[in-house]
């Protein structure tokens, strides 16, 4: 009985100090937990993404208020696109700070689960970075094979990627152009190692038509770029100023040459704001204050055909010329009584306006900055000039950028005189090309070895490794860069 007693009481015993669960069973459970949030929810969301998809598309059909849908829409959605965020569990590092916004949705970058990250989904959202070279300049496996990821490993912490770069650009760009005309025979790319040592002169890129640029290197003669604006630098810019409407005027650069919104470069010149104070339109000195506008061949004769339409029929008074002073007519400087005035002029009102159109095309204005010729009529059907000779302005050389491989920001250089870089006021020709060389760059610039007094400069602070204008952004949409 009592042995009986103690082996129920002992039995009891065992029960209680017997753990509840088996230890085997422990380890299982805790196992198929894991296995379940780490593996297969993350796996299950990744193949069937509709499983998990924001709370209000689920929950469309059930009644909900708009503000509560949108309440747990953005809580899920911040707490993890893809999976809860179980799948961040994986992850080997932080993710670069530009990166870190979206981190948590690793299918942006990872879209196909066990496989090396796809170039693909870089370029989903770098939608516009250019490669180094365009595969038809220079097909080197070593420029066209490699992935975003070889140079650009994420998970390295909020400064990884920019670090990458800084490290990449202190020896990868010397690594191939150090020796780039035996790696790459026929390249016109001279060899490059370090700006104060071993860097080329640059190659300019100037317009030899209006839709061609070419690239010619600096050195030898000086470069010209045919122009058919014509503009004496020099002329303008002289010392003791130039005739103007006010008696004598001092131009300087800023006069024609405003800095754009950036402040990178500048406005392209026009004729209306920079040019017209001076070198007025008119046409009729006994009315001197009327104008053309500046505008095309057949807005220039509309114009003077309807006027010496409307003098001729209803006899407008003419003006006296003033007592004192020359009057500001058409090309500045000259005496006021050069130009002719039409208005009494013989013939009918289509005669007077044909010489007033030649005078003013050929000797007085357009001819000054314009290449002017004449061509065989009739004028643009419908318009009032269609009867008048007709002329051809020779279109003018577009803006375009002149080193267009490197960058150059004139707002970091304002505290340089434009005339350092720019030899304008000794130029008499507008096809002078104006473009600095490089050892206007090194007075300041060094190398990669710090000199006291100087900029040191390491190849990222002038160029990139991606060249967008290879590719999506030519200078201009028209033009199209040749080789010389
Ligand atoms: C901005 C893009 C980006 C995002 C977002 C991203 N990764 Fe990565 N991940 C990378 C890159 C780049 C690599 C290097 C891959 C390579 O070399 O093929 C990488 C590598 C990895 C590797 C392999 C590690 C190695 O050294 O090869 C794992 C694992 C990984 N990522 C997990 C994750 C997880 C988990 C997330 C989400 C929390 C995530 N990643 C989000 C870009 C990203
Ligand atoms: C979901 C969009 C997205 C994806 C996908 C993405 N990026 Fe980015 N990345 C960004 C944004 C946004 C920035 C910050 C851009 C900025 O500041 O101009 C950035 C910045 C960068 C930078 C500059 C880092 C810095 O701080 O200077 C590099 C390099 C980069 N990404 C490379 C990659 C690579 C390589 C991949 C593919 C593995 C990738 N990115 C995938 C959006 C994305
Ligand atoms: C894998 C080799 C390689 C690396 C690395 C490399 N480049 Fe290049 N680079 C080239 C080739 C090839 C060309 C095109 C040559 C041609 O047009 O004939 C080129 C062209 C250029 C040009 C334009 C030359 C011109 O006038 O048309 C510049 C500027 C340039 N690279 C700068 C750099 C910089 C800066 C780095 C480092 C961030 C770098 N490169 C890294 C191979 C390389
Ligand atoms: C009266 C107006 C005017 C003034 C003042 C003027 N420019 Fe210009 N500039 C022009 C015009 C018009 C062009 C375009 C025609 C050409 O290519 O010469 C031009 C073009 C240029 C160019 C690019 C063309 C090339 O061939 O390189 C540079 C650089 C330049 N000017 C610098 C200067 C500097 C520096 C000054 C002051 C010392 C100056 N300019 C003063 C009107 C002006
Ligand atoms: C401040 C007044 C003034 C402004 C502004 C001005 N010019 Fe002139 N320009 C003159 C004068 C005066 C002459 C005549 C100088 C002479 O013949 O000695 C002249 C002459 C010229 C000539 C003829 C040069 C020659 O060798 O025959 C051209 C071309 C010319 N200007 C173009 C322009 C252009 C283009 C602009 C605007 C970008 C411009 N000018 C702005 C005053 C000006
Ligand atoms: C003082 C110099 C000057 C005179 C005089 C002048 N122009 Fe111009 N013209 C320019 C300049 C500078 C430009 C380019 C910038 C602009 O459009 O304002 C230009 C541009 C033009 C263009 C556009 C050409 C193109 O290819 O884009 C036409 C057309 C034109 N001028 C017609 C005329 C006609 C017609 C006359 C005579 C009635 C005339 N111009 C007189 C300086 C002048
Ligand atoms: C440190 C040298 C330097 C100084 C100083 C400088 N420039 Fe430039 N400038 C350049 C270079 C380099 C370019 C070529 C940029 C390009 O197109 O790639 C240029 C281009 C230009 C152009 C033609 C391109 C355009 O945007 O129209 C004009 C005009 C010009 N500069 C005017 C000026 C004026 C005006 C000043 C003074 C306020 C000035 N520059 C000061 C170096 C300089
Ligand atoms: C009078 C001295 C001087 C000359 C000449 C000069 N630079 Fe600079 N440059 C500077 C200084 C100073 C800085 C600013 C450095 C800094 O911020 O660390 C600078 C900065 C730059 C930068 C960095 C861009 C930026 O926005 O800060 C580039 C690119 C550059 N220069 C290119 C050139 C080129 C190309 C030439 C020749 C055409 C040139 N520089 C001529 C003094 C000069
Ligand atoms: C101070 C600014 C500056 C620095 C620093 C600089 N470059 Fe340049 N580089 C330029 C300019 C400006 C050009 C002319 C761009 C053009 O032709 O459009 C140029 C042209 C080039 C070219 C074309 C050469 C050719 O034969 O036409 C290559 C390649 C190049 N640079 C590579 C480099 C490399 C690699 C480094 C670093 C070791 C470097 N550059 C440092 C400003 C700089
Ligand atoms: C051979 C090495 C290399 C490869 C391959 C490469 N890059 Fe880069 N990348 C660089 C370097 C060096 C820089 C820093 C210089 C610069 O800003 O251009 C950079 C800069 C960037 C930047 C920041 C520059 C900016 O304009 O904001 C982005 C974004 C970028 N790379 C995306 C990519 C993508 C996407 C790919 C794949 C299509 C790629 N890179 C392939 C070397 C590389």
């Amino acid at each position: 009985m009592q042995t009986r007693n103690n082996d129920k009481l002992q039995q009891e015993i065992d029960a209680l100090q017997r753990p509840l669960i088996g230890r085997r069973f422990m380890s299982w459970l805790l196992f198929v937990l894991v296995l379940l949030g780490a593996l297969v929810l993350p796996v299950t969301a990744s193949v069937w993404p509709a499983l998990f998809q924001p709370v209000e598309q689920q929950t469309a059909g059930l009644r909900k208020t708009p503000e509560q849908a949108q309440v747990l829409n953005t809580a899920y959605m911040r707490a993890s696109p893809t999976a809860l965020g179980l799948d961040a569990q994986w992850t080997p590092g932080p993710l670069s700070s530009a990166h870190q916004p979206f981190g948590l949705d690793c299918k942006s970058c990872h879209s196909k689960p066990f496989q090396p990250v796809q170039d693909r989904d870089c370029l989903a959202c770098h939608r516009d970075i250019g490669n180094h070279v365009a595969t038809k300049i220079a097909a080197m496996p070593a420029l066209h094979e490699t992935r975003c990821a070889t140079c650009h490993r994420d998970h390295q912490g909020a400064e990884g990627l920019v670090s990458q770069n800084r490290r990449y650009i202190g020896s990868g760009c010397a690594s191939c152009h150090g020796d780039l005309e035996s790696k790459l025979p026929g390249t016109q790319v001279g060899n490059v190692k370090d700006f104060a040592k071993a860097h080329p002169q640059f190659r300019v890129q100037v317009a030899v038509s209006n839709t061609t640029l070419v690239r010619l290197r600096q050195g030898g003669a000086p470069l010209s770029q045919p122009n058919t604006l014509k503009f004496p630098h020099d002329l303008h810019l002289a010392k003791a100023g130039i005739a103007g409407p006010d008696g004598k005027t001092r131009l300087d650069c800023s006069s024609c040459h405003k800095p754009n919104a950036s402040g990178v470069g500048f406005e392209p010149v026009k004729m209306a704001r920079d040019c017209q104070s001076c070198h007025a339109l008119a046409f009729e000195p006994a009315l001197s204050q009327r104008q053309v506008p500046h505008g095309s061949v057949p807005e220039v004769l509309s114009t003077l055909r309807e006027f010496y339409g409307y003098v001729n029929s209803s006899k407008v008074p003419l003006d006296t010329p003033p007592a004192n002073g020359p009057v500001f007519t058409v090309r500045p400087g000259m005496p006021a009584s050069a130009p002719a005035s039409f208005v009494q002029g013989p013939g009918d009102a289509r005669a007077r306006a044909a010489a007033a159109a030649t005078e003013l095309f050929e000797k007085t204005s357009c001819v000054v900055c314009h290449v002017v010729s004449r061509v065989p009529g009739p004028g643009k059907a419908g318009t009032p000039g269609a009867d008048l000779p007709q002329w051809k302005i020779a279109p003018v050389t577009p803006p375009h950028a002149w080193l267009p491989k490197a960058s150059f920001d004139h707002a970091s250089h304002k505290q340089t005189p434009c005339g350092d870089c720019h030899l304008a006021a000794k130029s008499s020709k507008s096809s002078d090309v104006l473009m600095p060389t490089i050892k206007e760059c090194r007075d300041c610039h060094v190398g990669s070895e710090p000199v006291v007094g100087k900029v040191k400069s390491d190849c990222a602070m002038c160029h990139g490794y991606h060249m967008p204008d290879l590719h999506t952004a030519p200078a201009a949409a028209h033009m199209k860069s040749v080789k010389p």
